[in-house]
Order: C-alpha cells, then structure tokens, then sequence
C-alpha cells in the first residue's frame, strides 16, 4: 500500500482498524469520515489558462472524478458525493449544457461495468424533471444495477439546488400534513430529513471546494450544518490523490465539537 496512504487509514479510521481486508468498511471512530461531498469547480478556468475550449476542462475533471472515486473507495470512506450539475447550471451556453448532458451519458455507457467490478453503488440526487429521456433511463439503469453494492456509494448531484430540495420536501410534508398523515407536532428534524433527496445518506463529514471559491453554492444546505470545509485554490482539473490526501490530512486535525464543549459529556 502507497505509504502516504496507509498513514492516512490509520488516522482516519484509527488503529483497531489497521489491516481491514479489501471492501470492508471501517467501524465509525470519532476521527473517521463516513460521508466526503465535493463541489468540483474550477474546471472553465483550468482549461482557459491553457487556451482550451471550456469543455476540455471538464473532459480533464472527469478524468479526476474518476481518481478521486478510486482513492475514496480504496480508503474505505462509505459514502462520497460529487456535484456534477447544479439547477442553476442550466444558465449556461446551451453548447456547454449539451457538452455535459453528453459527458454524464458517456459515464454512464463507459464507466458503469468498472463501478459494478469495484462494488460500488451508484446513485443520483437531484431533481428528475427537464433531463434528456435517454439519460435519465441509462442513470435509472445504472442506480438499479449497482444497487446491491457496498464498498462506496457514490452520489451524483446531477440536476441538484439545495433551496429547491428543501421547498419539495416542505411541499410533500404539508401534503402529509393536509392528508391527515402528519401531525405537525410529530414534524422532527428526522422526520424533514426523509423527505430530502439524501434520505438515507448521512450528513457529510467534510466538504471539500477546489479553485479559490470561498462559497457553498446551493448544495446540502441543510446536511452541511456541521460539516467542516476545505477550500483550496487548486482547480478541480489538477485535483489529484496527492490534493485529496492534503485534504483528509488537514480534516484529522479539526476538532468537530456539534455546539458541544471540548471535554463535556458526550
Ligand atoms: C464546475 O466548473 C464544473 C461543472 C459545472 C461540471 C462538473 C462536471 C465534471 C467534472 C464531469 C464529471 C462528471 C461526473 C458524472 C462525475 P466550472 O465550469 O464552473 O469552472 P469555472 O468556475 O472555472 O468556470
């Protein structure tokens, strides 16, 4: 095992750990990360700064997707979420819009029997509607034939606004609520996170933002509320196992206290 590597599995999943066979997923230890979302930016800048059509930067940030998937899978984290496609970026140049839907079907014929190989299960959070009718059955596909893997879950926002998720999930609630199927005392923060399009996910441990932006964008506004960030200027092109282990190294040293005190009871 690349040395870098294993020092990080054993800060990151603690000694009692150390030697997990291939696949297994560590057990939870107060250092341990379950759930890694990414916002992977900066890809239009990479390829400017080379005099390159803006999709050649996002061709280059797929290849890093797949290399970042391959070392999070590899470190036992359960759960990595990366944002692919936001609802706000419909506002671009329709020929990038058309680029992207494109590159997101090409994933899904290319890379879907590699996933599969490596356990690891697909699934996609973000709205359904306006999505091309090819794509959105290739991405229903690729959910139903690696449901049953368990080494990663990796998440694609794909169609994906945090605010948009938050008014669907109050809409369905007041139907509930109208129905006479929730009463809205029994309304808890549990009961709200169900009806978010992470149901089921926990909430993110680190949330990592490559290529200067200090801002959250529109993604897991409410599953962020105590997720440590990590902004670094690095575009998302050249964000590489390297950067990803500079990443976990730094989350080691954070103290995560939830509105706690340090030393109080747990
Ligand atoms: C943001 O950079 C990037 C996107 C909107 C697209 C992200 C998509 C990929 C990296 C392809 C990977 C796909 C999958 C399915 C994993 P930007 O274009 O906003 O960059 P800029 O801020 O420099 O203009």
């Amino acid at each position: 095992m690349h040395s870098t590597l294993g020092f990080l599995l054993k800060r990151l999943v603690g000694k009692k750990n150390k030697g997990l066979p291939e696949g297994r997923k560590p057990e939870p230890t107060t250092a341990s990360i379950q759930h890694l979302a990414i916002i992977m930016d900066g890809n239009g800048r990479w390829a400017k700064k080379r005099g390159l059509p803006r999709t050649a930067g996002h061709t280059e940030g797929l290849k890093r997707a797949r290399e970042i998937t391959e070392a999070v899978a590899e470190l036992g984290i359960p759960y990595l979420t990366l944002f692919a496609f936001s609802t706000e970026n419909w506002n671009r140049p329709a020929e990038e819009v058309g680029f992207l839907m494109d590159l997101f079907k090409r994933v899904l014929y290319d890379d879907v029997m590699d996933l599969q190989k490596n356990n690891v299960r697909l699934k996609f959070i973000g709205f359904r509607r306006n999505l091309q009718p090819e794509l959105l059955k290739l991405m229903e596909e690729a959910e139903e034939f690696t449901a049953g893997n368990t080494t990663l879950q990796l998440n694609i926002a794909l169609n994906y606004g945090s605010r948009g998720e938050l008014v669907a999930a109050a809409r369905s609630i007041a139907e509930l609520a109208q129905k006479g199927k929730l009463a809205p005392e029994d309304l808890t923060e549990a009961t709200f996170a169900e009806h978010l399009l992470t149901a089921g996910i926990p909430d993110p441990d680190l949330l990592i933002r490559p290529s200067g932006e200090l801002r959250i964008s529109n993604f897991l506004l409410w599953q962020c509320a105590y997720t440590e960030f990590y902004f670094t200027p690095v575009l998302w092109p050249d964000f590489d196992r390297a950067e990803l282990f500079k990443a976990l190294h730094d989350y080691t040293r954070r103290d995560r206290r939830f509105g706690r005190v340090k030393g109080g009871p747990a």
